[in-house]
């Protein structure tokens, strides 16, 4: 785009505490909200005390808004990092609902498991979707920034590596390339190093009586996953009988929708990286869209897919 833009003034940076840590917010009973309703006369309180008000305070609005920093002279910048930025935050939205989905099926829960797994699809759907706004950066504004990214790349995303990794897609290589942030790699290095969810639903399924070999039960949890016949021999069993009433039949099945929905953003970034990019290089690094091509290949939950064959 070669117009003139302004970006508006939101927050003057001057006034923003950049403690990355909760502010002071005292909770309120409904006895203290009855009490403010009559003193108000039924209109929202707008007077507050201080330099800050609790709606900023609780989520850290003005610092949230005042991460956003162009430096370039190219219009779509702005949506690149906000989208961006909001990907991040979805991803960590997602990450904490998979943590404890994890946990529920370690616990035999499957019943909170459900509903913690339809809300992470619900999430993960909202990420697809952001490449609708994404898409919108053609090539030349694309190139307007891209110079400024450095080697920067979504490549680099620790939250997005979390999800893959506590997902089952393990990766050293790509655990590895945050070794020098400490602030952010012992999580990562535990994440890499712990069962995936699928690695608990495959115990879950021991704890079941369906038969599994011991190696996948017990494992050095940094390998890579393989595809093994005695996972694949108990799915094929718990799907003989695909009842809604079979709550391992409909584990397998959601699982399968989680990793579809996953493939699906796999799907759309490729596509609108080969839209923006052609064959050129990434800015990580990688050869591009021929690097990329891998992952959209990939699968979670590897014997869901397979035994599709079989049934
Ligand atoms: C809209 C412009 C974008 C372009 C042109 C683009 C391009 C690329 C390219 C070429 C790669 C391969 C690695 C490399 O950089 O060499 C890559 C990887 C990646 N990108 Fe993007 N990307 C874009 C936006 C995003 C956004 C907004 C996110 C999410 C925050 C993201 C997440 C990722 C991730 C997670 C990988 C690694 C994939 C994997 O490990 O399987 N990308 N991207």
């Amino acid at each position: 785009m070669s117009f003139k833009f302004v970006i508006p003034e939101i927050v003057s940076p001057c006034g923003v505490s950049d403690a990355a840590k909760p502010r002071r917010v005292e909770p309120l009973t409904d006895a203290d909200r009855d009490l403010k309703v009559v003193e108000t006369n039924g209109e929202p309180i707008t007077t507050f005390q201080g330099t800050s008000n609790p709606y900023i305070d609780y989520e850290s609005i003005d610092l949230l808004l005042s991460l956003q920093h162009p430096r370039s002279n190219g219009y779509d910048e702005m949506c690149f990092i906000i989208m961006g930025q909001a990907k991040e935050l979805l991803f960590k939205s997602l990450y904490f609902e998979f943590y404890n989905l994890q946990l529920r099926i370690r616990d035999d829960d499957t019943a909170n498991a459900f509903v913690i797994m339809e809300r992470c699809k619900k999430i993960l759907k909202l990420i697809v979707n952001v490449w609708e706004v994404l898409s919108t950066i053609k090539t030349h504004g694309f190139n307007q920034f891209r110079d400024y990214l450095n080697v920067a790349s979504g490549q680099l995303s620790f939250m997005y590596r979390h999800i893959e990794f506590i997902l089952g897609n393990k990766n050293k290589k790509m655990c590895d390339a945050h070794r020098n942030v400490p602030h952010v790699y012992p999580a990562l290095l535990k994440n890499f190093s712990s069962p995936s969810i699928y690695d608990d639903v495959i115990r879950l399924l021991h704890r079941k009586g369906y038969e599994v070999a011991p190696e996948c039960l017990e494992r050095d949890w940094t390998e890579k996953y393989k595809i093994h016949l005695s996972v694949e021999r108990a799915w094929l069993d718990v799907y003989s009988d695909p009842d809604p009433e079979n709550v391992l039949y409909m584990l397998g099945e959601g699982l399968t929708e989680i990793a579809d929905i996953f493939s699906q953003y796999r799907h759309r970034h490729f596509v609108s990286v080969e839209r923006i990019l052609g064959f050129k290089p990434g800015t990580g690094g990688s050869a591009g869209v021929g690097w990329l091509k891998k992952a959209v290949d990939h699968r979670f939950f590897p014997e869901l897919w397979s035994i599709r064959t079989s049934l």
